[in-house]
């Protein structure tokens, strides 16, 4: 098969969604439909609550690198399927964010009984801001939930967004009867026990249906259709393709229902990968070297395998086992040896990987998150991955003074490495951490120990929200103990606010002073 051709059956995307809005239950379907898994229920654990930080630990020491379930892949139809895993509740991390670099597209999965989410919220921002397409599931239509018209005015509404339903659903929870599909001019009846029938529409007058169409919820809805087709969105490709435009799908992950027909046209419509930019302008896809960037890299939390793995995505020619490449940053040339691609319930070796694939290469200390691989005589550097704002400050001091050489040591590295944010204060230079997430302060203190050998004091500042100040127009003197003043990695001002209320109260007080969002400004 030509490059051409590997690189346009790609389809590389994340699922995202709020804890419990069915993001487990929708890949294992896909699993399902991709042959990948015998049954449902069996990709992960059935949920076992909050896991202590130890409990964690301790998973990774069983499993080594747990990696088994970050990137899914498999052949599906005409096409090579990538889902990337965008983790979650606890392992919720600034690694959730950067893997929405790595995709082409997203499912953005909506619980309609609950609507729109904190968590789907802030990711949802990373795929604004990054440009990407989203396509929209709003699940558990088997549940009593919200209003279909409420739901899609709240996607509008809350995440500025176009909305463009691909279905409409027709009654909820017990009196679900199925969906019109806008689509394929047909209507998918639900007949229970994972059994759907299609009906073109102009087959809908015929006796055999007259038990259906005769429903109350059936003619209301086909009149909400029409409401909805007269004065809703037209479908736009081109605004779908740059983010503007959302098709949503309504369905039930577990009945399941409307699942395949999301797929299906998902996958035909979500974006192949393209090109991406580079400090030598766009690389295409098809051009013949091979090149990539590295997104994330897990280190092995088992002190006796001291190993990690860097994930890369793949973004232009043929990867083979083996090969040479050299690394951007340094120029130094690396071998590719181990390399592995990951599949739901293994880690196999990969021969070879075109644009869109993500593979684990060995990563002998030797990677920074945003590093570029490549071969050829061309000489350049993917754009760099973006910082992305932290949510949760600790202060972080040495348990034992006489370690601040290690201290100081462990947390370049690991800053360096993108594990951690660090910051200091403006007034007295002590150090303060920031992160998306919990697990990276877990994470943080638990390698600050095993590979630096120090013991770390953090100390929570709390939820913080951060915005950048130009430094022509920072003031020290406007900020105090509760709205702190620090700097950031490269010297940046940046004023940790306490809550909205107070950055508000500070943007009415003083509107001259340009606040900067990294959710914007990227
Ligand atoms: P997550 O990965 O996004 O956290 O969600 P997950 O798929 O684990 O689903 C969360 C809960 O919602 C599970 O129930 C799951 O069975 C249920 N669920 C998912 N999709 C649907 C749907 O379409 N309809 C209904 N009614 N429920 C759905 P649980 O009781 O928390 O766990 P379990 O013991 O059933 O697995």
């Amino acid at each position: 098969m030509s490059l051409h051709d590997e690189v346009n059956k790609r389809k590389t995307f994340a699922i995202i969604s709020h804890p419990d809005a069915g993001k487990t239950t929708l890949t294992e379907r896909l699993l399902l439909f991709g042959n990948q898994i015998r049954s449902a229920g069996t990709v992960k654990g059935k949920k076992t609550g909050k896991f202590a930080a130890s409990d964690w630990m301790e998973i990774e020491k069983q499993r080594g690198i747990s990696v088994t379930s970050s990137v899914m892949n498999f052949p599906y139809n005409d096409y090579q399927v990538n889902i990337l895993d965008t983790p979650g509740h606890d392992d919720f991390s600034e690694d959730t964010y950067r893997t929405l670099t790595a995709v082409d597209s997203v499912v953005m999965i909506i619980d309609a009984t609950k609507g729109i989410e904190a968590q789907t919220k802030k990711l949802f921002r990373v795929c604004r801001m990054r440009g990407i397409p989203i396509f929209t599931f709003i699940n558990k239509l088997d549940r009593e939930g919200r209003e279909p018209l409420e739901l899609l005015e709240e996607i509008e509404e809350v995440l500025d967004i176009e909305t463009y339903p691909m279905n409409w659903p027709v009654g909820m929870g017990k009196r679900f009867l199925g969906i019109f599909d806008r689509d394929g001019k047909q209507f998918i009846q639900h007949n229970g026990n994972e059994e759907e029938t299609y009906i073109p529409y102009e087959d809908l007058n015929k006796p055999e249906h007259q038990d259906l169409v005769s429903q109350a919820t059936y003619q209301e809805t086909k009149d909400e259709l029409s409401l909805v087709e007269e004065a809703g969105d037209t479908f736009s490709l081109d605004a779908v393709m740059s983010g503007e435009q959302t098709p949503v799908f309504f369905g039930s992950a577990l009945a399941p229902f409307g699942v395949q027909t999301f797929f299906d046209t998902f996958i035909s419509m979500a974006p192949t990968p393209g090109p991406r930019k580079s400090t030598e302008g766009v690389i295409d896809p098809e051009n013949p070297d091979f090149s990539g960037f590295i997104f994330k890299i897990q280190a092995n939390m088992n002190p006796a395998h001291r190993d990690r793995v860097a994930f890369l995505r793949v973004c232009s020619g043929k990867f083979e086992r083996g090969m040479n490449v050299k690394l951007a940053r340094t120029g130094k040339p690396v071998k590719l040896s181990q390399t592995q691609q990951f599949v739901a319930s293994s880690r196999d070796t990969i021969e070879e990987a075109y644009a869109g694939d993500i593979i684990g290469v060995y990563d002998p200390n030797a990677y920074r998150i945003g590093d570029t691989l490549m071969e050829g005589k061309t000489h350049f550097e993917y754009k760099e991955l973006p910082q992305f704002p932290p949510e949760l400050f600790k202060s972080v001091t040495a348990s034992n003074v006489m370690k601040s050489k290690q201290f100081k040591k462990g947390i370049e590295q690991l800053v360096q490495e993108g594990a951690i944010q660090l910051f200091k204060r403006h007034d007295n230079e002590a150090n303060i951490l920031g992160a998306v997430g919990e697990l990276q302060y877990d994470v943080f203190k638990y390698r600050m120990k095993n590979e630096y050998n120090v013991e770390v004091m953090l100390e929570s500042i709390g939820e913080r929200i951060p915005r950048w100040l130009k430094e022509e127009q920072v003031d020290a003197s406007l900020f105090d103990e509760r709205n702190q003043l620090v700097r950031d990695r490269e010297g940046n001002y940046v004023v940790l606010f306490r809550n909205e209320f107070a950055l508000n109260w500070f943007k009415d007080k003083h509107p001259k002073t340009e606040l900067i969002d990294l959710f914007e400004a990227n």
